[in-house]
């Protein structure tokens, strides 16, 4: 970790307008390795045009800025007071383009509807407390994922390793249990059906244990979907994960003095 606080600059002595303010800070702290115009060197990723940082909010880039990246060649900025951070966000939000939004490839709504219905993903999936339980909350995917990883993720799971297979347990009584399962050691399992319930079962009771041949996650949904389908599910998710570029966009305005 970078002891920052000791060579960060102090820029309290003059008092320019903020913008101003905020691009000497960001030159002097934050393009050595962001480079001057955000886009990023060998020592640290772009910061103004890809889209997964466009869609931080302000308080979020604030957070980074002021405790770093844990683990990460992004220090902690604890020596700027919150004005100073104010302008580099501001700043930095000047360099995403003010009037340049990370535009969502589809509809959010139809998105969430598909989602929700035809399309069937909130059989397994969950997104803001609504939906299944048998796979991934999808809440925050796409805070980290592009709209590009997303898609794959949802067209072609394989490759994502995507490899969850349902099982279906037979007990020496007769009674069936299916589901994943969630936990499993020489004596036991634990089996989670798809209505979430979890199952503990003891290796001595079961006669027989099937694994589903096909991955959970479907295979097929390059096809069942068209690309207008596929783009409004990806911008659900992208919304859903708090990626308003006209919300991103408005308080980035309320920091132009
Ligand atoms: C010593 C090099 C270094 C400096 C100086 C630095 N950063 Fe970073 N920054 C990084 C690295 C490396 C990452 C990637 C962290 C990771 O792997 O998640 C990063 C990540 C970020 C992210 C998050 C990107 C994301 O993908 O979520 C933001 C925002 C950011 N930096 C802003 C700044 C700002 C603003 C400054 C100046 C105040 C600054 N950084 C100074 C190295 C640096
Ligand atoms: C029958 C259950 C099922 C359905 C329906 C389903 N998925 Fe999945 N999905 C899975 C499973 C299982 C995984 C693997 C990740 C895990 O273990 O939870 C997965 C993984 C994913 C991932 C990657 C998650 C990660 O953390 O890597 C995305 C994104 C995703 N699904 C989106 C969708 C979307 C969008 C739909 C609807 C178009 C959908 N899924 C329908 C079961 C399902």
């Amino acid at each position: 970790m970078v002891a920052w606080s000791q060579t960060a600059p102090q820029h309290a002595n003059s008092k320019p307008a903020s913008a101003i303010r905020g691009k000497q800070i960001f030159s002097s702290a934050c393009a050595q390795c962001h480079g001057l115009d955000g886009r990023g060197s060998e020592r640290a990723p772009d910061i103004a045009d890809r889209p997964t940082v466009q869609r931080l909010s302000d308080s979020q880039i604030f957070q980074i800025i002021q405790n770093g990246v844990p683990g990460t060649g992004m220090p902690a900025f604890h020596s700027f007071d919150s004005s100073q951070i104010h302008a580099i966000v501001a700043h930095l939000r000047t360099l995403q383009g003010k009037n340049k939004t990370a535009a969502l490839p589809g509809n959010p709504e139809q998105g969430k509807i598909l989602f929700f219905g035809k399309a069937g993903c909130s059989q397994c999936h969950m997104v803001a407390g609504d939906g299944g339980f048998i796979a991934a909350d999808l809440s925050e995917y796409a805070r980290i994922h592009e709209a590009d990883q997303i898609r794959n993720a949802i067209v072609d799971p394989a490759s994502n390793g995507q490899q969850a297979r349902l099982v279906t347990v037979t007990l020496h009584n007769g009674e069936k249990y299916a589901g994943r399962v969630r936990d499993e050691d020489n004596f036991s399992m634990q089996l989670q059906s798809l209505d979430g319930s979890f199952f503990f079962l003891s290796k001595s009771e079961i006669d027989k244990l099937q694994t589903d041949s096909q991955p959970l996650m479907p295979s097929d949904y390059g096809i069942r979907l068209n690309t207008r389908e596929l783009n409004d599910v990806i911008s659900f998710l992208i919304r859903a994960a708090g990626g308003t570029d006209a919300a991103a966009q408005k308080k980035a305005n309320e920091f132009e003095y």
